[in-house]
């Protein structure tokens, strides 16, 4: 038997080790018997518990000298000493074995404990956070069971958690373990010295002032935690990083950097190894045979310490991974061993990809050679109802469906994203700009990340490099946005010392960062390898145009793109008159404004926006102007829980979204898909044809399309054929006057027949047309099905404006409903509701299997009046 193929066995499937690798490791030497690392998941089987009033005396203040030694591993300078007393806090109860927490809620992570509150729509609040109970204190409890044999043997352990919102201070059975402020990064605490044989109680307490931030940020252990177990010799957090230096169609070059931690006393001399293989996609496992191998390096590491070795290697015929969907997202995985005398101490994986990026200032973006416009979105952390809980299926639903519109690159605006998030941009093949921070120095609400930075910034930026460095969907950094300071001194400073730092981790990918105001003349704007203009390169509102040209000229050797553009506002299926003839329009509450300020409503014309932004039609021609600029990140892709602009005071999530928060699409996303897919044939038709209260009224036209004409009907009458202009990016026909029937549109493009598509008038609401996105799901306990019910009348077409109430029931099944929505950014029923109103003739209802089972779920939607409607989920 092998030596890995022994190691799977003895590993009983944690260390992953799959049959193909032992099946190509079976060329190296025999070695003995090893017990490496294991991770699991402790999402499960926790008890919390919310407090709005501090229920422990504690703050970060308090147990700042304790947390701050988490820094240590990220800094360049001086460390931080930890105290030589115990931490704070063992005289709380929370933190004590003895503390019966069966009153608390039993909960599972990811978890947002303000996901499934009451919106707030009092008349002092705002709905910049999004309106729901996210302040407060909040405390987790579980139990860890440890194995006498991982204490006995010394084992390192570990408890990494991918994100908790926000300054997340851990105990161990009574004392304080460590924590980590910023609530976007992963981060590891060492349990090792805490930890004893049996049950162990973990408690984790997590703080969200108010004010800390500008959008809804979530509440509590919103992402994934693990609990790691290793050999005291073993690669360190985030410990290895590779590079492609040069790469041809016949070998790419491959460079690996291992950092192996010693966390015994005595100095151990250890071998490392690696060997790479393809990575099967879907299983994120190696396959096949290995295509390289580092061979071993010999290097001796002192106790309590960590020292790092360079290996290269080269594969040939590299598969290239490149951007969906004229590239191949390809991906390899680097299993990297470390072993002592012919024991392995431990395994270690390491996904990547071979590509190249090239930052052209007169071309834009190039990967492999050939150029990719950046057809990019911004998007929040947030999952629409499902709040800041992060889950994979509906993170992979968002990009699919972004993905779909022809959109071929996102901006983690403005924030690290969950690991996963990467992980679906690197299988999907998306490029990434990776973002971190949203301000620096100076505020944007009186308790965001300012207050932290001077201590964590260095510490946070390092920590996020080295965890994202090796994803190949990462082709820039961006190290903030729209900075308080970005035209002044400290804001070169910080940048200079920003960038520096990111250059130092990974030398590999340029930085950007937005700048709304920053002109061609800031120090900023002079120091940051891509220049990024937040709205100001195509001109913010009316004006004209903007600055691209004046920092191409300025910068003539630097990459220019629109970090942050458009930030056009819709409600989904609303829309009103009179309608602007103007290519871009400030929304505002007059005629021809495009809002509707007693209804809270903004136009689904999709020409609306607020004073710094603009229409998407107005973007997509100062590019086409400036045919250097790489491209744009258009904010946004989905909508977002909070930034209700331009209806603060009394919406609870945003209009800027192309695709709703119920994930309904608005009528921007064929806008999009029409520039962004110029070869798939579409045509789509605006507004509805439904209009009982307009006969005789002017009603104008739109259509978007990848075509190049288009001909309009009115019952099967002419309404006139049109062939777009060079600027132009919707065909319109703004004196329609309405009359009940059939509106229909006949597209070409190069004079060949193209695409169609038409809408009828629609007749009273008769019954629920009931779909689910997927009709097979796992039963785990995490995987979603999105169902979605449209009001339609007798002939199954969907009605408008209905806003029936409509009741969702898992009638039969393993099943239940999570959350529903309906994409109004003003509905204030609560996210778990099972009853919702339809919006614009849409609702949706999020349903998961219950954990391990199996069967048919079937999910029933009901409405008064309405026949009902039912759909069938498998779980397996
Ligand atoms: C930008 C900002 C984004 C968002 C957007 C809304 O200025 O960077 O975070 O607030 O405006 O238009």
């Amino acid at each position: 038997m092998s030596f890995l193929s022994k190691c799977g066995t003895v590993l009983a499937g944690l260390l992953l080790v799959s049959k193909m690798q032992s099946e190509a490791a079976a060329t190296m030497r025999p070695r003995a018997e090893v017990l490496g690392r294991e991770r699991v998941s402790v999402n499960d089987d926790w008890r919390f518990q919310r407090f709005t009033e501090n229920p422990d005396g504690l703050s970060y203040d308090i147990l700042k000298p304790w947390i701050l030694p988490a820094a240590n591993p990220y800094l360049s300078g001086t460390k931080h000493e930890k105290p030589s007393e115990p931490g704070p806090g063992s005289n709380i109860t929370f933190v004590q074995s003895g503390f019966d927490d069966k009153a608390w809620d039993a909960v599972d992570l990811p978890h947002d404990w303000a996901a499934t509150g009451e919106f707030d729509f009092s008349e002092d609040v705002s709905g910049g956070t999004g309106r729901l109970p996210f302040t407060g204190i909040g405390w987790y409890r579980k139990s860890l069971t440890i194995s006498e044999e991982t204490i006995q043997a010394g084992k390192s352990i570990y408890l990494d958690v991918d994100g908790a919102m926000a300054y997340a201070t851990a105990w161990l059975n009574g004392e304080l373990v460590g924590g980590w402020p910023y609530p976007y990064n992963s981060f590891r605490l060492d349990l090792t010295p805490y930890a004893k044989t049996g049950d162990n109680v973990l408690a984790i307490r997590v703080d969200n002032a108010p004010e800390s931030a500008r959008w809804y940020p979530g509440a509590g252990i919103y992402r994934n935690t693990w609990l790691v177990t290793a050999n005291p010799v073993h690669v360190g957090y985030h410990g290895t990083y590779i590079t492609t230096p040069t790469i041809s169609a016949e070998q790419a070059s491959i460079q690996l950097k291992v950092e192996v931690e010693n966390t015994g006393n005595a100095s151990q001399t250890v071998q490392v190894e690696t060997e790479i293989f393809e990575l099967d996609s879907a299983s994120r496992k190696a396959t096949g045979q290995a295509v390289a191998k580092i061979s071993a390096s010999t290097l001796s590491v002192s106790g309590n310490s960590k020292q790092s070795v360079n290996g290269s290697t080269t594969v040939a015929n590299p598969k290239l991974w490149g951007p969906a969907p004229k590239q191949t997202p390809n991906e390899y995985i680097a299993v990297t061993t470390i072993s002592s005398n012919g024991t392995a101490l431990d395994t270690y994986e390491t996904p990547f990809g071979i590509r190249t990026v090239t930052y052209d200032p007169n071309q834009g973006i190039l990967i492999n050679g050939q150029h990719v416009p950046v057809y990019g979105t911004c998007n929040h952390h947030d999952l629409g109802s499902l709040g800041a809980a992060f889950n994979y299926r509906a993170a992979e639903r968002q990009i699919e469906m972004l993905q779909e519109m022809g959109n071929n690159a996102l901006r983690t605006s403005h924030n690290p994203p969950a690991p996963e998030w990467l992980e679906l941009a690197d299988k999907m093949g998306l490029m990434v700009m990776d973002e971190i921070f949203d301000t620096w120095n100076y505020a944007k609400v009186d308790n965001d990340f300012h207050l932290l930075f001077p201590e964590w910034s260095e510490a946070d930026l390092r920590s996020f490099i080295r965890r994202d460095r090796n994803h190949p969907s990462i082709i820039s950094w961006s190290i903030g946005n729209e900075l308080a300071e970005q035209s002044n001194a400290t804001g070169t400073a910080t940048a200079k010392r920003l960038q520096d730092i990111v250059h130092e981790e990974d030398p590999t990918k340029h930085v950007t960062v937005g700048m709304n105001n920053a002109g061609p003349t800031t120090g900023l704007a002079a120091e940051i390898d891509i220049i990024g203009l937040n709205y100001q390169g195509e001109g913010k509102g009316n004006a004209a145009s903007g600055s691209f040209a004046a920092f191409h000229s300025k910068f003539p050797d630097k990459m220019i793109w629109s970090t942050e553009s458009a930030s056009t506002i819709s409600s989904r299926g609303v829309y009103i008159f009179p309608v602007t003839s103007n290519k871009s329009a400030i929304v505002g509450g007059g005629p021809g404004e495009g809002g509707d300020p007693i209804n809270n409503h903004v136009s689904a014309y999709e020409l609306y926006a607020p004073e710094w932004a603009a229409s998407p039609d107005k973007v997509f021609e100062q590019q086409d102007r400036h045919p250097y600029v790489a491209g744009e990140f258009v904010w946004t892709g989905w909508d977002y829980i909070g930034e209700p602009t331009p209806y603060d005071n009394s919406s609870r999530s945003s209009y800027f979204g192309i695709i709703d928060l119920a994930g309904f699409k608005k009528d921007r996303f064929y806008l999009y898909q029409a520039r962004w897919r110029p070869d798939l044939p579409m045509a789509h038709i605006l507004p509805h044809w439904t209009w009982p209260d307009r006969e005789g009224k002017v009603t104008p036209v739109h259509v978007f399309t990848s075509g190049d004409e288009a001909e309009l009907f009115i019952n099967g009458k002419s309404a006139g054929r049109q062939k777009r202009g060079q600027y132009d990016y919707r065909l319109r026909w703004d004196n329609v006057t309405y009359t009940p029937g059939e509106i229909s549109v006949k597209t070409w493009k190069n004079g060949a027949e193209w695409a169609s598509a038409s809408h009828r008038t629609v007749g009273a609401a008769a019954a629920l047309n009931v779909t689910v996105d997927r009709a097979k799901i796992d039963g785990d306990g995490k995987d979603l099905a999105f169902v979605s019910v449209a009001v339609v009348d007798e002939k199954g077409d969907t009605v408008p404006a209905a806003d029936n109430e409509i009741t969702f029931e898992v009638v039969s099944g393993p099943g239940e409903i999570v959350t529903t929505d309906n994409g109004d950014p003003r509905d204030g029923t609560p996210f778990p509701s099972k009853t919702r109103k339809a919006f614009s003739g849409l609702a949706l209802a999020i349903v998961r299997a219950e954990k391990g089972a199996s069967g048919e779920i079937v999910v029933e939607a009901k409405a008064e009046g309405l026949v009902a409607g039912k759909v069938t989920v498998t779980a397996a």
